[in-house]
């Protein structure tokens, strides 16, 4: 068994995402292999995230990084990633890692992962998950949208779908089917009214929350009736974004807290929503806990401005009881090492896990790998879209190995 495999080299440079800004990427190279990761970038970012880049952007994390990290990582044994990331972290200095950018961070951390992986020549999801990673996680998708991702849409960021098919294919599939109907929907029903995409291609248009709803579930209806399989309902309200004052404030009106907590349950008792994500906003721990008592099993509410992927803020969640499950994003805590301890922090808690895209993606499909190796309940990266299906392709890859 090998226990020592140096960096030989690490690269950085600009790459272009899904919504054509600059993010970052790294190259890290071993004797015999090579990881390439290019970092994604959110638009409605938690408080508590990491910094994405250095301020002044990507140029100033790729000028710190050339400066103060590069040296130090060449000849760094990359078999140990925990300490691989500690030194990222003490090179920053910063508690927000605000000198390199966590997407930088990330892409050095996931780049290094990858690179071992081959050098070993296992898949990335063997490599982190180890011989236990043997599920895969149900394919979550954005149908309809607003919020930050687009303008004039849902005041709720954003209404998903997940079919619970035979196959991830299937299930992949299906959600497509969904998201088409919709499209067909939102035209028919609102003639005059013009229908776009929002940044990760759901639906986007200038209707209620409420008739949103409606449209999800008209369309589930007929779609799982056509293919014979079940299909869960979801919604991200990201409720941070608008809330302001003490209160919430949709387009329709304005919700006090308790208003905003009933409202996060009838989505689960009445209206049928299994995935409730950020119903509350990010500093009310209490608040998400009203909601996880409220609904019980019926629904898994889900924290992602909450957490930030981060382990200190998991641990309170778990200690109040604030969520059921986790949205899990590396760039948030900026390192595989620290993703991977608040996962382990989740799995021994009993907390469902979804690995999550960025609204700003790139064509990397390592969160497909994670996915799996963190045995994530679902993954949630869109339903259509080139750098969305690079992840979902991937998983219909990975499905191969599991038969
Ligand atoms: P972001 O949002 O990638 O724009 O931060 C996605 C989400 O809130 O889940
Ligand atoms: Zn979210």
């Amino acid at each position: 068994m090998m226990s020592h495999i140096p960096i030989i080299d690490v690269r950085a440079r600009k790459v272009i995402d899904s919504r054509g800004n600059f993010t970052v990427e790294a190259t890290v190279d071993l004797e015999y292999s090579t990881g390439v990761c290019a970092a994604p970038s959110g638009a409605s970012t938690g408080a508590t995230e990491m910094q994405a880049f250095a301020k002044g952007g990507p140029d100033e994390s790729i000028k710190f990084f050339e400066k103060n990290v590069k040296n130090k990582i060449i000849g760094f044994n990359a078999l140990d990633q925990n300490s691989l990331d500690t030194l990222l972290r003490e090179l920053d200095g910063s508690e927000y890692l605000s000198n390199i950018g966590g997407n930088m961070a990330t892409a050095i951390s996931i780049a290094n992962a990858k690179a071992v992986a081959q050098a070993l020549d296992i898949p990335l999801y063997k490599y982190v998950g180890g011989m236990f990673s043997r599920s895969l996680p149900r394919p979550m998708g954005n149908v309809i949208g607003g919020g930050r991702h687009s303008k004039n849409g849902t005041t709720i960021q954003e209404f998903l779908v997940s079919t619970q098919g035979k196959t991830f294919l299937e299930s992949a599939y299906i959600n497509t089917r969904v998201h088409k109907r919709i499209g067909e929907l939102l035209s028919d029903k609102l003639k005059g009214v013009s229908v776009g995409l929002g940044d990760e291609k759901a639906w986007t248009a200038s209707i209620s929350d409420m008739e949103a709803v409606d449209i999800i579930k008209e369309a589930t209806k007929e779609i799982s009736a056509e293919h014979k399989v079940k299909i869960l309902l979801g919604t991200d309200f990201a409720a941070t974004e608008f809330f302001k004052d003490g209160k919430y404030h949709y387009r329709e009106g304005i919700k006090s807290r308790d208003e905003q907590i009933d409202f996060a349950a009838h989505f689960s008792k009445d209206l049928g929503f299994y995935f409730i994500e950020d119903p509350i906003e990010d500093t009310d721990f209490e608040g998400f806990a009203e909601v996880t008592k409220k609904v019980g099993k019926n629904s898994v509410i889900v924290g992602d401005d909450l957490y930030t992927t981060n382990p200190e803020r998991l641990k309170k969640g778990i200690e109040l009881g604030s969520t059921s499950g986790i949205l899990i994003k590396v760039n948030q805590i900026g390192t595989l090492s620290s993703t991977v301890e608040t996962v382990k922090m989740a799995t021994e808690a009993g907390i469902s896990r979804t690995v999550s895209h960025r609204s700003g993606e790139t064509t990397d499909d390592f969160i497909a790998h994670l996915s799996v190796a963190f045995g994530a309940e679902f993954i949630k990266t869109g339903t259509i879209g080139g750098e969305r299906l690079a992840k979902l392709n991937e998983l219909i890859r990975i499905e191969e190995d599991f038969f």
